[in-house]
């Protein structure tokens, strides 16, 4: 915080945001959305003039107090756009509320950006999809060198913004899975210019509800009818059914064995309760 944080630097980005090269970046990310959009880092709202139908609505995200810019920045559509002043850590919208994620340039600021991912996959409804368009760390061991040593100066004059961002990984560990990715250099100095764009949707957990898969396993079982142990072999499964015939998804094999037992027991004269 302080004068040059909140007053020069959002000046310098939107000078650097306005980049030509970038246009067809933002044409191609912001004309993948759609339902309720939210965008981190929103900046001057550079992105606010793409955004088209079938996007309903734009929740626009930034921290206080940069919203400024984005307010007073120009609008092509009808689409209403409401601003959070939020941190994308700490986003301030209930789970599952959102259709798409949008974040251009901004995975590289963020101060705790895997929190942020795990918040905005949070707030992403099931098959909702995150899309990105991200400078970040190079595949070339020379490039990745100078990124390494520019970072600590770079991210102190340049709001927070790391070089050698490994984004791919970044958004894949935070439990999306890449449904695209197109990856380069655009003109410029090499170290600030490889490119991420793409696109990435919620993957979930086994353990997750959402996706709990039907699983078995075999397993053993001891029957003692009137002291005497059975052994058996059953499938079991995670289905929760009440009592102790949840357990057993084999129950006609041992309805035969006990009908056998039975008569085998009438017949020596014992019985079975
Ligand atoms: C390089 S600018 C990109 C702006 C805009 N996304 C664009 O494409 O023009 C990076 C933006 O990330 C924002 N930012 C930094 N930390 C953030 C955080 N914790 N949560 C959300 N946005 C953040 C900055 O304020 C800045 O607006």
């Amino acid at each position: 915080m302080g004068f040059y944080n909140d007053f020069i630097l959002p000046r310098i980005l939107d000078l650097a945001m306005r980049n030509k090269v970038l246009m067809p970046f933002r044409e191609r990310v912001i004309g993948a959305a759609e339902g309720r959009v939210l965008e981190i880092g929103v900046g001057s709202g550079r992105n606010l003039p793409f955004y088209r139908s079938p996007v309903r609505e734009v929740l626009a995200l930034e921290p206080a107090p940069r919203l400024t810019m984005a307010r007073n920045a120009p609008r092509a559509s009808s689409i209403p756009v409401s601003f959070l002043e939020a941190s994308a850590e700490a986003i301030p919208l209930d789970e599952h509320s959102i259709d798409t994620v949008v974040t251009t340039w901004t995975l590289c600021s963020i101060p705790q950006a895997a929190a942020a991912l795990a918040d905005l996959r949070r707030v992403l409804r099931p098959g909702g999809k995150l899309l990105f368009a991200e400078h970040g760390r190079a595949p070339d061991e020379g490039v990745r060198w100078w990124q390494d040593r520019l970072t600590p100066v770079w991210r102190r004059r340049g709001g927070g913004c790391h070089l050698n961002r490994p984004i791919r990984s970044m958004i894949e560990g935070a439990g999306f899975r890449i449904e695209r990715i197109e990856t380069g250099y655009i003109p410029g100095p090499k170290p600030m210019s490889f490119m991420y764009e793409g696109s990435a949707r919620r993957q979930y957990h086994r353990r997750n509800p959402d996706s709990r898969r039907r699983r078995t396993r075999t397993t053993w079982i001891t029957l003692t009818p009137m002291g005497i142990r059975i052994n058996m072999r059953v499938k079991r499964t995670n289905i929760q059914l009440p009592g102790w015939q949840a357990e057993c998804t084999y129950m006609p094999a041992i309805a035969i064995i006990e009908r056998w037992w039975r008569i085998f027991a009438a017949g020596f004269g014992y019985a079975l309760h």
